[in-house]
C-alpha cells in the first residue's frame, strides 16, 4: 500500500506568538481559508491508499477535528512527547508492512502547481519501489541557514548537508548544483528502517520498544523520553547512500520562520513600508520610525517586533518561555 504519513507534532517554535503548543501554525487558518494542516490532507489523499497521522498529544485532537470534517479514515499515532522526526518516522514505519511505500510529508507547508507535485510523488514512489529514500529538491533562492541542502547530480544524491552555517550555505549556492530539502521524503518502511538501525540505533531500538507497547496509538512517555531527539535529517539523510533526489518543479514554500512567511505574504501581495517593514496579524495602522526589515507581529496575548535577519532566532525565546512556564 502506500501511505501518506503526515508529521504534526512539531509546535512551530519559530513562529512564536502565532503559533503556541495548544495552537501550532499547522492548524492556524491565517494563509488561507484553510488551515496548512487541512491543505496537506486535501493534496495528498488521492495519491495514496491509506493516511497516517503522527501527532502529539497537546494537540492531537486538532487534526482528529480536520479528519473527521472530511470524513478521511486515518491511522493516529499520538506521541506522548516530541522525541523529533527520527523516531517519529520511525513511528510510522513500523506501524506499516515492511513493502508499503510512505510519503511523508509535513504539515506545514503551502505548495503550488499541483500537477507538478503530482508528477514529482509519482517519480518518488517509482524510486521508493527500488529501494531507495526520495527526497524532493527545491532550487534555493539564498542562503538559507534553516534547510537541508542536497549536492545532486540528475537524480544522485553526492552529499546531504543538514543546517550549514550561512558561509557554509553562501558556499553551496555558489556552486550550483546544491538544491534545497523539501522536508518531504518517499521510501519503502523497511528500507528507511534498515538504514535509521545502522546509522541511530539506539533511535531504532527505543522507538521500536516504544511502538511496541503503544495503546490504541497513544505512546508511553516514561519509555519516550529515552529516544535520543535527533531529526531524520541528521540521522540518517547525511548518512545514507540510498538517497535520491526528484528535482521540484512544484512551488513550495517553507512556512517555517518569519522570514518565509514574510517572502509568502510579500508574494501574495500583503502590504510592506518603503523600509521594507511589515505588520503580521493586525490592520490597525502602524509606523516604523527609523526602522528596516522589521516584521511586528500582533496577537491577543503577546507580541514580537523583530528584524526579519533574526528569525532563525525565535525559537530561543519560545524555549525561553518553555522553562519559565
Ligand atoms: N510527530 C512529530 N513529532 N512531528 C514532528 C516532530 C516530532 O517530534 N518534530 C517535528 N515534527 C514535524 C513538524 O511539525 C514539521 O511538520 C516536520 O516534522 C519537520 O520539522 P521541522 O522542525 O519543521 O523541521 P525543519 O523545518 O527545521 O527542517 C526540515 O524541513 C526543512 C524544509 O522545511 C528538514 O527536513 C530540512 O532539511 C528541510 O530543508
Ligand atoms: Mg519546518
Amino acid at each position: 500500500a502506500i501511505t501518506h504519513v503526515i508529521l504534526t507534532g512539531g509546535v512551530g517554535s519559530r513562529l512564536w506568538p502565532l503559533s503556541r503548543k495548544s495552537q501550532p501554525k499547522q492548524y492556524l487558518e491565517i494563509f488561507e481559508e484553510k488551515s496548512l494542516f487541512e491543505m496537506t490532507v486535501d493534496r495528498n489523499s488521492h495519491l495514496a491508499d491509506k493516511v497516517m497521522v503522527v501527532g502529539n498529544v497537546d494537540n492531537h485532537h486538532l487534526s482528529g477535528n480536520v479528519m473527521n470534517k472530511s470524513q478521511t479514515a486515518y491511522i493516529n499515532i499520538v506521541e506522548a512527547t516530541p522525541r523529533n522526526t527520527a523516531a517519529a518516522i520511525a513511528f510510522a514505519a513500523f506501524a506499516s508492512n515492511p513493502d508499503d511505500i510512505l510519503i511523508v510529508t509535513p504539515s506545514d507547508h503551502i505548495i503550488d502547481k499541483i500537477e507538478d507535485y503530482n508528477n514529482a510523488i509519482s517519480q518518488a514512489i517509482l524510486k521508493a519501489k527500488e529501494g531507495f529514500i526520495v527526497t524532493f529538491g527545491i532550487i534555493p533562492t539564498k542562503p538559507e541557514t534553516g534547510y537541508g541542502y542536497i549536492e545532486s547530480k540528475g537524480d544522485k544524491v553526492l552529499s546531504f548537508r543538514e543546517k550549514p552555517n550561512e558561509t557554509t550555505a553562501k558556499d553551496f549556492i555558489a556552486k550550483g548544483n546544491f538544491l534545497w530539502n523539501s522536508g518531504m521524503f518517499c521510501f519503502k518502511a523497511s528500507v528507511l528502517l534498515d538504514e535509521l538501525k545502522q546509522f541511530q540505533p539506539e533511535v531504532y531500538e527505543k522507538s521500536k520498544t516504544v511502538w511496541e507497547s503503544n495503546k490504541q496509538g497513544f505512546l508511553d512517555l516514561e519509555t519516550s523520553l529515552e529516544i535520543p531527539s535527533i531529526s531524520i535529517d541528521y540521522a540518517v539523510m547525511e548518512r545514507s547512500k540510498k538517497i535520491k533526489v526528484v528535482p521540484a518543479s512544484f512551488s513550495w514554500s517553507d512556512l517555517g520562520s518569519f522570514e518565509s512567511v514574510y517572502d509568502y505574504l510579500v508574494s501574495k501581495g500583503h502590504p510592506i513600508d518603503k523600509n521594507g517593514n511589515m505588520v503580521i496579524g493586525c490592520n490597525k495602522h502602524t509606523v516604523f520610525l527609523g526602522l528596516k526589515n522589521t516584521i511586528f507581529v500582533y496577537t491577543d496575548t503577546a507580541n514580537l517586533i523583530l528584524q526579519k535577519e533574526n528569525s532563525q532566532d525565535v525559537k530561543d525565546i519560545y524555549s525561553e518561555l518553555e522553562k519559565q512556564n
